[in-house]
């Protein structure tokens, strides 16, 4: 099935909210779980597509080390992180940064770790992503990036949407459906981060419609 774009920034209200009401707690505990069983001792984290802050807060209470600062190009999607966060209580340890990949105003290798979870996929040009994460990544830095893996469908997308959002809201349903048909497969993520010079990784498949990358640059 060819790629078929998404709208890139996930800046309409009703959406953003959708998308923040959402219940992915299993995934992004997994996330968390995931990535601090590999890089325990990380504490300058960069989370690119932050969205609401849901990955940001679950990794802040999770490790005590950890700071973060995470980033949405969305100004919808800042002002419900910015909430999460200080409802949160975590304003001291998460800093929300409105800021689009690439060209972020961040000073370069500045980063023990660079994660992202579900930015990918919304990018015309996904090179610009991984080319960002490795200016931004410290040497010997920690990359953690997950995404969706496109099938080879619509039927098949259809079907993964009812597996594992049937209780979500239409709208979140109707855009979990336009992400999976924008998304990669594992051969063109494969090609992305060899072409971005970032040697030694490469996606592996999570479960029926997750890839993850993750490995030291
Ligand atoms: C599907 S959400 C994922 C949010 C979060 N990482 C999570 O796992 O819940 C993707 C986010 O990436 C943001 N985004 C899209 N393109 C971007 C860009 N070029 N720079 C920064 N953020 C971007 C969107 O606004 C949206 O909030």
């Amino acid at each position: 099935m060819e790629r078929r774009l998404e709208p890139e920034l996930m800046d309409e209200p009703a959406r953003s909210q959708a998308y923040a009401r959402a219940d992915f707690s299993e995934v992004n505990d997994r996330f968390v779980t995931e990535f601090l069983s590999r890089c325990p001792n990380a504490s300058r984290v960069l989370d690119l597509g932050c969205g609401p802050a849901d990955i940001p807060i679950r990794l802040a209470r999770a490790s005590g080390a950890v700071r973060v600062s995470a980033v949405d190009a969305a100004p919808a999607m800042i002002a419900l992180a910015r909430q999460a966060v200080a409802e949160a209580g975590l304003d001291d340890r998460i800093q929300i940064i409105e800021g689009r990949v690439p060209g972020l105003a961040l000073a370069p290798k500045s980063f023990d770790a660079v994660i992202s979870n579900s930015l990918v996929h919304h990018l015309p040009e996904p090179v610009v992503f991984w080319a960002e994460v490795a200016r931004l990544a410290a040497p010997g830095a920690y990359v953690h990036v997950m995404d969706l893996v496109r099938p080879d469908s619509p039927e098949r997308a259809a079907k993964i949407v009812e597996a594992n959002a049937a209780k979500e809201s239409p709208l979140l349903k109707e855009d979990f459906y336009n992400s999976l048909l924008a998304a990669f497969t594992l051969e063109e993520a494969a090609e992305q981060v060899a072409a971005a010079g970032l040697g030694g990784l490469w996606p592996i498949q999570m479960d029926d419609r997750h890839w993850l990358v993750s490995g030291r640059v």
